[in-house]
């Protein structure tokens, strides 16, 4: 079983997770009760998180991640809600402030 390990809120959780977790679902089951997250569908940034180890076993960031963070993606930014957990990996949701872009109107005049 992958191990997660997890800084937020002033402290670091170690757990393990079972193969292809999600971890906004274990979060809102209280196993990772110190994750933020928020529509748990890559829309509103508030689960981002930076990769500090073991960003090789996840899959490449997806249309959504693009999206929402931008050019963060290439600095390690992730959206939690987005991954999949398949090996040991170390995430930090410490001191991030990202915002999701603000949405343009479908309407021009
Ligand atoms: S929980 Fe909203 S983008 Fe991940």
């Amino acid at each position: 079983m992958p191990k997660i390990i997890l800084h937020a809120d002033g402290t670091t959780i170690e757990q393990e997770v079972k193969d292809n977790a999600n971890l906004v679902v274990l979060a809102a089951t209280r196993l990772l009760p110190k994750l933020k997250y928020g529509c748990g569908m890559g829309r509103c940034t508030k689960c981002t998180c930076i990769v500090v180890n073991g960003a090789e076993s996840l899959s490449p960031p997806n249309w959504k991640e693009e999206k929402m963070l931008g050019d963060k993606v290439n600095e390690g930014y992730r959206l939690t809600c987005q991954l999949t957990i398949k090996d040991d990996i170390e995430i930090s949701q410490e001191n991030i402030s990202i915002q999701a872009p603000k949405k343009q109107s479908a309407i021009q005049s």
